[in-house]
């Protein structure tokens, strides 16, 4: 069943005006259309400003979309009445990309934790603290931390505090941002393990920004790589990764650390601004394989015949059979 339906979803933002007076937008996304069922794991990559945050930010009604509609189980998200709202809020949980930002630094870890619990009556105040503390516990952090504020964590602790926090409610559904880049290679694991558990065992549906395409094809069977506020190609993780359509989505797995070969600067230049997006594929101005056709003509995300798979690329990478 359906969770999240976005339907040509678009979003900008007027960053200012011309000397003619009109309106200069930046168009941080650009016709999204995505698809998320109960239990998947989608992993949404790509390039610092592809439009990620933005993405989730409408997915969680913090912003409205410009264009588009974006539905929650079969009801646009706008049109929640109260109730269904609150049934939102304990159903969907979000771990904020800076996890510092998103806590109130007045209240004690204790109560950020114990507040949802309360609020959706998953249990009564003389449970909240054994609760709290066997979260703490799930999240690697010790029960010594309740009554501490952020400002006296750690930056580790904090993070791990947020993905707490997140599963206070005990959602179906986890919008991660980035909640795991930078941390400890242990604590990295640890979260990475927990939220694999959750998902595989009791069915959540995650979806999470990542930069770490290891990160990605651990915790998500499928992918969504951005550029330039579109998706440009998506699919199940592992085909993606290693049989990449789209010549974008080959760069980031190139210039993804490995082992076994060395490392490659796939990708020149800086993704182009989003006030002024490149005339044709927004890809065109960085990619190796451009041709003069490129320039002229903006692809659609189209399924690739034989493949479960979408790209928007007018000339996709061939998917040589038997090369991994
Ligand atoms: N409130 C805003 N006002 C103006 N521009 C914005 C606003 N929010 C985001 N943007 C712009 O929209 C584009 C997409 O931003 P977004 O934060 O969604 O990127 P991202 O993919 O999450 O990047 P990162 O990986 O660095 O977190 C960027 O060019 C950003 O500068
Ligand atoms: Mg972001």
């Amino acid at each position: 069943m359906s969770i999240f339906q976005l339907l040509d979803i678009e979003k900008y933002y007027v960053v200012g005006r011309t000397p003619a007076g009109e309106e200069k937008r930046l168009k941080a996304l650009d016709g999204v259309r995505l698809e998320i069922n109960e239990g998947d794991t989608v992993a949404l990559v790509g390039e610092s400003g592809s439009g990620k945050s933005t993405l989730v930010r409408l997915m969680l009604g913090l912003e409205q979309p410009s264009n588009g509609r974006l539905f929650f189980r079969q009801t646009e998200l706008r049109q929640l009445d109260r109730q269904a709202r609150q049934a939102f809020s304990r159903e969907v949980s979000f771990i904020y990309q800076n996890a510092r930002g998103s806590m109130n630094p007045r209240m004690r870890v204790g109560d950020i934790l114990g507040e949802p619990m309360l609020l959706h009556r998953l249990c009564n105040e003389s449970e909240v603290r054994q609760r709290v503390s066997a979260l703490l516990e799930k999240v690697g952090l010790s029960a010594s931390m309740l009554d501490r504020f952020p400002s006296e964590l750690s930056g580790g602790q904090v993070r791990r505090v947020a993905v707490a926090r997140a599963l206070a409610s005990e959602p179906r559904v986890i919008i991660a941002d980035e909640c795991v880049a930078g941390l400890d290679v242990s604590v990295q694991a640890q979260l990475l393990n927990l939220l694999r558990t959750l998902c595989t065992e009791m069915g959540l549906t995650l979806v999470f920004i990542t930069h770490d395409l290891g990160v990605a094809s651990y915790l998500c069977q499928r992918t969504s790589v951005m550029y330039l506020g579109c998706i440009v190609e998506q699919g199940p993780t592992v085909e993606l990764l290693t049989k990449p359509l789209h010549p974008y989505t080959r760069a980031l797995t190139d210039s993804f650390p490995s082992f076994d070969r060395p490392l490659n600067a796939a990708l020149k230049g800086e993704i182009p601004s989003p006030i002024h997006l490149p005339q044709g594929c927004r890809f065109s101005t960085r990619c190796p394989d451009v041709q003069e056709a490129c320039r002229h003509k903006d692809p659609p995300l189209t399924l690739h015949p034989g493949e479960n798979r979408a790209v928007a690329c007018l000339f996709p990478l061939r998917v040589e059979v038997g090369v991994t």
